[in-house]
């Protein structure tokens, strides 16, 4: 199906605003998901909160199917969670780990992750080892299958980094994991929404994402994918009403279902609205918008290469919709200043964010240009032209 841009454009009345490239922080939305979350709002407050979720019920269960059929899971494998970092620690924490279990990780993990493999390695003893890239920033998959022993339990993998335009290769580590029975977490945060994501071909055991990145849905939600065989496996680390059942003063029972991972208390608003962005996505089809993705971001690194004083920085051989690149001279949260008085939204991702990779590299911040399928080829040349005249600004100064 060829899509239709001018089509998508008038959906997101954003586009009328501002040039967009910060979808890798935060989409713009289309106005279907606006709307249906502040029609809820009204409901809620004319009927009451309660009642209005009882009318939508099988608006708000046709969450999960949509979920489930973008990521090729069962809708029982899919629980709300607050955002990707609740998911992935929500998961993390319910793997029983014991003293001396190792974590197999990645040189471009999340800071969150990364944060919280730390704090196990304090409280139970574990062990993080990281699994390095080469040279052009690709992840090493003979040096990560000889890094495999008893003692690894998990491997946990950010799939497309906040930082740069690469891809891992999820489901070449998939194999790897599987092939060894080791447990495979999987941050998705970037890339459901962004490529196509599927966990039957990946073979992860679990994966966390968020709604107001790539899927284009609103802030503050994020869906945990839990594999249904795993379940029984797990220790949630902290229980609600809707993960356990009190029986009497002494008991309480669990069951072994995905939504032991959820809370008991949510915006529905918020669902719906999430729920809608994934059925546009679902009906445009993701094989298409990531063709436009592939199409446009190729077309502005290729343009950012070739403007003096600028460097493009992304690593590896796969890559997304995420531009990184500095401007010779001007720290990024400077040219990001500037860019945002041009109604012009980019975004720094810093060295917090990632900081094996960035120390690797030397890099303490990054401008980071993230596209996707409803920006246009005008706007990108809108964009290039801007930064090549900053560029060449810049360049005046220091050659005066
Ligand atoms: C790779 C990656 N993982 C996780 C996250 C955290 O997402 P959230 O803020 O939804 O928890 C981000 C956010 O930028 C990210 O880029």
């Amino acid at each position: 199906m060829n899509l239709n841009i001018d089509q998508l454009r008038a959906d997101t009345p954003g586009v009328q605003n501002v040039l967009h490239f910060n979808n890798a922080g935060c989409s713009l939305p289309i106005k279907a998901v606006v709307d249906v979350i502040t029609e809820y709002l009204q409901l809620e407050a004319m009927v009451g909160g309660y009642e209005a979720k009882d009318q939508y019920q099988k608006t708000i269960d046709q969450f999960y199917q949509e979920a489930a059929t973008l990521i090729n899971a069962s809708p029982d494998e899919i629980a709300i969670v607050g955002n990707a970092s609740e998911g992935f620690n929500k998961a993390l924490y319910a793997i029983p780990f014991e003293v001396g279990d190792i974590i197999l990780t990645s040189e471009v993990e999340y800071g969150n992750n990364f944060i919280n493999f730390l704090n196990l390695k304090k409280q139970k003893g574990i062990e993080i080892q990281i699994i390095p890239n080469d040279e052009f920033g690709n992840i090493m998959l003979e040096k990560m299958e000889s890094m495999i022993s008893p003692q690894v339990k998990l491997i946990a993998i950010t799939h497309i980094p906040t930082n740069s335009g690469l891809i891992v290769p999820a489901e070449k580590i998939g194999a790897i994991a599987k092939k060894h029975n080791i447990l495979y977490l999987l941050d998705a945060c970037q890339s459901v929404g962004h490529m196509p994501v599927d966990v039957e071909k990946i073979q992860c055991d679990f994966l966390a994402t968020t709604s107001r990145k790539y899927l284009r849905g609103p802030r503050g939600l994020g869906f945990l994918y839990v594999r249904k065989g795993i379940l029984k496996k797990l220790n949630p680390p902290t229980l609600d009403m809707v993960t356990a059942h009190w029986d009497d003063v002494e008991n309480y029972h669990l069951d072994s279902d995905v939504k032991m991972f959820e809370n008991w208390e949510k915006s529905y608003a918020l669902v719906l609205g999430f729920s809608k962005a994934l059925s546009y996505l679902n009906q445009l089809g993701i094989k298409n918008t990531w063709k436009r993705i592939q199409h446009l971001s190729n077309i502005l690194r290729e343009k950012l290469n070739h403007i003096e004083g600028i460097k493009v920085l992304d690593i590896g051989n796969q890559k997304c919709g995420i531009v990184s690149f500095v401007l010779d001279k001007i720290p990024p949260e400077d040219l990001h200043k500037v860019l945002l008085q041009q109604s012009v939204n980019t975004s720094v991702s810093a060295r917090f964010s990632t900081v094996i990779d960035m120390d690797k590299r030397g890099l303490s911040s990054v401008n980071r240009a993230s596209i996707h399928y409803y920006n246009s080829e005008e706007e990108i040349d809108i964009f290039v032209k801007k930064m090549e005249y900053i560029a060449e600004q810049v360049l005046r100064k220091i050659n005066k």
